[in-house]
């Protein structure tokens, strides 16, 4: 079934009266579908070798589980007194797991699929299956490839002046001075460059159809609830406005790409790259529409805590200043004479922004730590296996929470302090910023080097002065707020910027 033709058909066939009939049925029938499966999830027994079960009932668990999720799975370890629990998620059977063993059988078992995984437990991104859920394993190979060659070293090349480019422009859009709010203003920049990175300069020049998109974006966030992910075929409101998001996601895409193949002219960008692939369009949009939320969800919020930690660090923003002038001075000594910071950034070559930034990588890494409130989910998709000598049958769920390895005062003393010195941890797979095991992140390269690009021109541009809404400076600043599993924001008007430009672009 393909069901963008869903809400049409609804739209066209279903009169006025009947509709709001429907209106009334729908949440019985939706109450008498959960109620079913509740009560169907709680009669499951546990067998020889299961970890032990979380003494709550299945309805106590689905608003926690999707609300506050860092204190629910806390507290699952607490209750069980377990390094590995498990609970029901309606019919699903969900097994958290912890520990150094744990998580190294977790990120290299081969069963434990990534995509299975997160289809049924997150589902923030656009479901249009065939597109881009219910991919098949070829094609999402295929996107992978087609990522690699997106961040090629030449392709990488080319982008650092177009980042810089867009930057720029959102920097000069706030102004001279004034005050922004890190966790709305730098998440915007970086769904900018994320999208001239990823799709194509006609999306990316169009100040409105980006600001379109992001609000699609924000929309199918705000519409994920636990009925649109764990009944995605019952038609509740939330599903019902995924649906209608994703389908305008893909309506501007895919004009982007028809309006490309149609013109037969050639352009410098990630599209074009797609489209001499000449893939199957299918692939081209899944590439477009998912990737681009994945990438701009993660790089925004790495941004906005970036730059906020910096904020609440002037020795570590005075460090990362100091690292970049002197690349400045090294390379753009000839360029420097009359020409723009953005020009003079953008001189410096790739291998430099790539290989010779200690300082910004350790900041990176560090704040990765502290504000990347993931939990890893799979699914067994093989034989039964066993992850730290328990039984994980074969289509279970496994999760497991980035909190137990880097907020573990063991491996991380003080882990709340923001301190890009930190000795690296020896235990295994002690730090997972960028995946582990067999899943790696396959964007780090241009997310490693959007960020760098933004912060340096950022703060070579702005002086920044960290205050929460009474105009006082925060110390120490909030803390990430690891229940927001896709932002971690601090409580709003905790951490804003005042900001004053003091160099002229
Ligand atoms: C600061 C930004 C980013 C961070 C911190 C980050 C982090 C991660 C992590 C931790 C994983 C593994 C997840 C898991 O094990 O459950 C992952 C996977 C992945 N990331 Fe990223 N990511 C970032 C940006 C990006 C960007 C910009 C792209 C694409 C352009 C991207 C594409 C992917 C893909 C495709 C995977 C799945 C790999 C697989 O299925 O094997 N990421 N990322």
């Amino acid at each position: 079934m393909y069901p963008l033709g869903l809400l049409p058909l609804l739209q066209a066939w279903v009169p006025e009266d009947a509709a709001s009939k429907l209106a009334v049925a729908i949440p019985g029938v939706v109450f008498l579908v959960l109620f079913w499966s509740l009560a169907d999830s709680n009669a499951e027994s546990r067998e020889e070798g299961d970890p032990e079960c979380l003494p709550l009932s299945s309805l106590n668990t689905i608003g926690p589980f999707f609300k506050t999720r860092f204190d629910f799975l806390a507290r699952g370890f607490q209750l069980t007194g377990q390094s590995v629990f498990q609970f029901n998620l309606l019919r699903n059977k969900v097994i958290v797991v912890s520990g150094e063993s744990g998580r190294r059988d977790f990120f290299t078992s081969r069963g434990l699929d990534l995509t299975e995984g997160f289809k049924v437990l997150s589902g923030a991104i656009p479901m249009l299956p065939g597109i881009t859920s219910d991919l098949q394993t070829r094609r999402i190979a295929l996107i992978h490839k087609r990522l690699a060659t997106a961040q090629s070293s030449d392709r990488l090349s080319h982008l650092v002046p177009e980042i810089l480019n867009d930057a720029e422009s959102v920097l000069r859009s706030w102004g001279t001075s004034g005050t922004i709010d890190p966790f709305t203003h730098i998440p915007a920049l970086l769904f900018q460059t994320t999208v001239r990175c990823l799709s194509c300069h006609e999306l990316a020049d169009d100040v409105a159809t980006v600001a379109r998109l992001r609000a699609l974006y924000d929309t199918l966030d705000t519409s994920t609830t636990p009925a649109s992910v764990l009944l995605p075929w019952l038609p509740s409101p939330s599903m019902l406005t995924k649906l209608y998001a994703s389908k305008k996601v893909y309506d501007i895409v895919n004009r982007a790409i028809n309006a490309r193949i149609q013109s037969g002219v050639s352009r410098d960008d990630t599209l074009q790259m797609l489209v001499d692939h000449e893939d199957n369009k299918l692939v081209i949009v899944g590439f477009i529409m998912g990737l681009l939320v994945a990438g701009a969800r993660s790089t925004g919020t790495t941004a906005s805590w970036m730059i906020t930690c910096l904020g609440g660090h002037p020795e570590w923003q005075s460090k990362a200043k100091a690292e970049i002038q002197a690349l400045l001075s090294e390379y753009s000594a000839e360029t420097s004479a009359g020409s723009s910071l953005k020009e003079q950034l953008a001189s410096i070559p790739l291998e430099a922004w790539e290989n010779r930034m200690p300082v910004f990588e350790k900041i990176i890494r560090e704040t990765l730590r502290m504000a990347q409130p993931h939990t890893a989910m799979r699914r067994n998709m093989g034989p039964e296996t066993y992850i730290n000598g328990i039984r994980v049958p074969s289509g279970a769920y496994v999760m497991y929470p980035f909190s137990d390895v880097h907020l573990n005062p063991q491996l991380y003393p003080d882990p709340w302090k923001f301190d890009p010195d930190r000795t690296e941890s020896k235990a295994s797979f002690g730090y997972v910023g960028w995946g582990g095991g067999k899943t790696l992140c396959l964007g780090q390269r241009l997310a490693k080097l959007q960020l760098k690009l933004i912060t340096a021109l950022t703060l070579l541009t702005l002086d920044l002065n960290l205050v929460d809404q009474t105009g006082r400076t925060p110390n120490p600043i909030p803390r990430p707020n690891w229940n927001d599993s896709l932002t971690c924001k601090p409580p709003k008007g905790s951490c804003l910027f005042q900001f004053q430009r003091v160099d002229q672009l």
